[in-house]
């Protein structure tokens, strides 16, 4: 049998090396899962129907729409687990938010590209990338910014370079606050920009928590998904205490959730104790249509419009809307 083949490192320092150089001691892993901060509110006699987290499910009106735009909310979607959902949100969100007319850039801020391939561009015929932006101070945003295939919405693409910026970041002044001076002039054209983070607590993720005003945190609806919970928001509380005071969680959202098992239904009920209402009533379903629309290059929004995963993107869009948009 021929050995197994080794799967490439992707970057040249380890997460480990990379944290040493943080502004901040990275944390020990916290024993319990994630801290208890916000209380669930106490539910108040309702006849709503109770939704898959538990909760009486709130009205999720339509957004209202908008006679002019801008400035844009830039919201991470972090997690360092790996296939918890992360460029499925971001594309699926994007592309809900974009339906009801908001004008949205999606930052493709993973060396692995997914999110870029996942619209249907190819890694190799990239002209410029994100790289380029935060290595070289004369490529402009026009100059890297790619449609998307869905009106209203517009892509960063990044490819494997990225990795490099990661090793060569760190000689940077202000090299945290790099992404957030790039994006400083998109701010006003967009009304949401959505960074899609790489699986990693290092130097690319704390430019992306620098850059943001929000943290949307997916998480798989699965028993293991709660470890490392803890860490992440260790994360975020340390960027928010040291290099961006505005930072919030805007929503942890429940992902490949199976409604069908008591295990599924369990996870939700332990995130709602973990998190209170930071927990978002949308929950994703797991259905083979989202690698289909991947392989297709596009949202499931569009690949399959009607699809019970296209409505529950466009339902975490109104209510990401109601919550942190148009508050
Ligand atoms: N709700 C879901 N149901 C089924 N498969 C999903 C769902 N969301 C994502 N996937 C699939 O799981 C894999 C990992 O998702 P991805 O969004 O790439 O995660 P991440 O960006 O966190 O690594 C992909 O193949 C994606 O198509
Ligand atoms: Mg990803």
């Amino acid at each position: 049998m021929p050995p197994q083949a080794r799967v490439p490192e992707r970057n040249t320092v380890s997460d480990q090396q990379l944290s040493d150089l943080l502004p901040f001691a990275r944390p020990e892993e916290a024993a319990e899962t994630a801290p208890v901060e916000t209380p669930v509110e106490t539910p108040v006699a309702d006849d709503r129907p109770l939704g898959p987290t538990g909760r009486p499910m709130p009205d999720l009106p339509d957004p209202k729409p908008l006679t002019e735009h801008g400035p844009a909310r830039v919201i991470s979607m972090c997690n360092q687990k790996g296939g918890v959902g992360k460029t499925t949100t971001t594309i699926n969100l994007g592309a809900a938010l974009a339906e009801f007319g908001r004008r949205v850039l999606l930052v493709d801020f993973d060396p692995q590209g997914s999110l870029s391939v996942g619209l249907g561009l190819n890694p190799h015929e990239m002209d410029k990338t994100v790289y380029n932006l935060l290595m070289d101070r004369s490529t402009r945003l026009e100059d890297v910014v790619v449609p998307s295939g869905v009106p209203g919405m517009h892509l960063l693409p990044s490819n494997i370079d990225l990795s490099a910026a990661e090793v060569q970041l760190v000689h940077e002044v202000a090299r945290e606050q790099t992404l957030q001076r790039v994006l400083a002039p998109a701010i006003a054209a967009y009304d949401v920009i959505l960074i899609d983070c790489q699986p990693s607590l290092g130097l690319l993720t704390v430019n992306a928590l620098t850059a943001s005003d929000g943290v949307i945190v997916p998480l798989e609806c699965e028993y293991f998904a709660l470890r490392g919970v803890a860490l992440l928001k260790n994360t975020i509380d340390k960027v928010q205490e040291r290099l961006n005071p505005k930072l919030e969680v805007d929503g942890v959202l429940g992902t490949m959730y199976d409604g069908r098992t008591l295990h599924g239904r369990e996870v939700l009920e332990r995130l709602v104790q973990a998190w209170g209402d930071h927990v978002f009533h949308t929950v994703i379903r797991r259905t083979v249509k989202f690698s289909d629309s991947t392989v297709a290059g596009e949202p499931i929004t569009s690949y399959a419009s009607g699809s019970t995963g296209a409505d529950a993107y466009r339902q975490l869009a109104r209510e990401v809307a109601l919550r942190c948009l148009d508050a």
